[in-house]
């Protein structure tokens, strides 16, 4: 808990920090001062941080290495607004929020007005620490980028994971036939469970023949693939004519370079997706809409497949990267 020791000014707070980039053990639980909000920000006392596979990347040094250490980690946060900075209405002060930040696992953080969702009693911190990051890539992919549309077939590698399931649901309620991939039985059920129509376990199978005997040869429309470099050349194989490749993460490495000389023969598009490309208040307010609404509807599930308390932030991490965990892993802090 935070503590105010008289006469001292500044509260602290707990959170995880990393000095150095390197394995899980680098990440530590530290008595910090807390944050204090900006003109233009509020404080939230954050109750569930979502775990995202960026952020063993960041932690190892391969994504965002720009960023000084020691730094928190942390996209995304669910919790109460707790004090309003300079300029903030502050009848924002109580309400329930999530958004996308900075520095998420900590017990406070900063975040922009303009980035809070007002949370309906109906979803909990957990589910909602799980809609952000992985709500809006999933949305994107599925409706910007891949723009899939009822009667098309989608490919969809890592299809039990966290952005993975929220993907396929959201190409089921599209209307798509939606072929999955995932390692191991519990994720093959789960992707089925949450509306995959056929599953590939590509960890003991060849995917592209395999879409090519489900697709009676013609292949899919559409392939999202964040797994990048084990993945990659099934994925270009599995294409119909005039399909559309999008890429959206490495989870193995980075694929190869695409030249566009081998586009030609079945027409093929490539193109990537990523979550801070500046995008438009409209677009974002839409995809967010659509996402809470489905949430509130009990059409879109966010599946936490595993909530720990923020101090084992460590083992959150290594059952991440090491393919252990399913759907949304969470950070509890209250
Ligand atoms: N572009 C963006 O803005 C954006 C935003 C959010 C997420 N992403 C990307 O989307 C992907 C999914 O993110 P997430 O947070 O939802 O993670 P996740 O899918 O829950 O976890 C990653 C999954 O990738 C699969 N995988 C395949 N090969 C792997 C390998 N060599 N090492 C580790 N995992 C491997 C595993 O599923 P199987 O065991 O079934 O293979 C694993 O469970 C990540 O690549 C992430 O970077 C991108």
């Amino acid at each position: 808990m935070p503590s105010r020791k008289a006469g001292v000014m500044s509260a602290r707070m707990k959170a995880i920090r990393y000095h150095e980039v390197g394995g899980p053990e680098v990440l530590r639980w530290e008595d910090i001062p807390e944050p204090v909000p900006e003109a233009g920000e509020v404080l939230i006392q954050v109750h569930a941080a979502g775990v995202n596979f960026a952020d063993t990347e960041r932690r190892r040094g391969l994504y965002d290495a720009q960023v000084p250490l020691p730094r928190i980690l942390g996209s995304e946060a669910a919790g109460v607004v707790h004090q309003v900075g300079p300029g903030v209405d502050p009848s924002w002060l109580g309400r329930r929020v999530v958004a996308l930040t900075t520095a998420a696992y900590a017990e406070f953080t900063r975040a922009p007005v303009g980035e809070l969702v007002a949370l309906p009693d109906s979803v909990s911190f957990e589910q909602a620490a799980g809609l952000l990051v992985q709500g809006l890539t999933a949305y994107h992919v599925v409706h910007t980028l891949g723009r899939l549309e009822a009667g098309q077939s989608v490919l969809i590698h890592a299809a039990a994971g966290g952005v993975g399931l929220l993907a396929v649901q959201l190409a089921k309620r599209a209307g798509v036939r939606v072929i999955g991939t995932v390692s191991g039985e519990e994720k093959e059920r789960l992707a089925r469970e949450l509306g995959a129509d056929e599953v590939v376990r590509y960890d003991r199978e060849a995917v592209a023949p395999r879409v090519q005997a489900l697709t009676h040869g013609k292949g899919v429309n559409v392939v999202l693939d964040s797994v990048g470099a084990s993945t990659w050349s099934a994925s270009m194989e599995s294409l119909a004519p005039f399909g559309h490749l999008v890429s959206y993460g490495n989870a193995s490495g980075s694929p190869p370079p695409v030249s566009v000389e081998s586009l030609y023969a079945k027409s093929l598009q490539v193109s990537a997706y990523w979550l801070r490309t500046p995008e438009s208040p409209e677009s974002r307010r839409r995809a967010r809409e659509a996402l809470l609404s489905a949430m509130a509807a009990g059409e879109l599930r966010v599946v936490v497949g595993l909530s720990l308390p923020l101090s084992q932030a460590v083992e959150a991490h290594r059952r991440l990267e090491g393919r252990g965990t399913v759907g949304k892993v969470v950070l509890r802090v209250r």
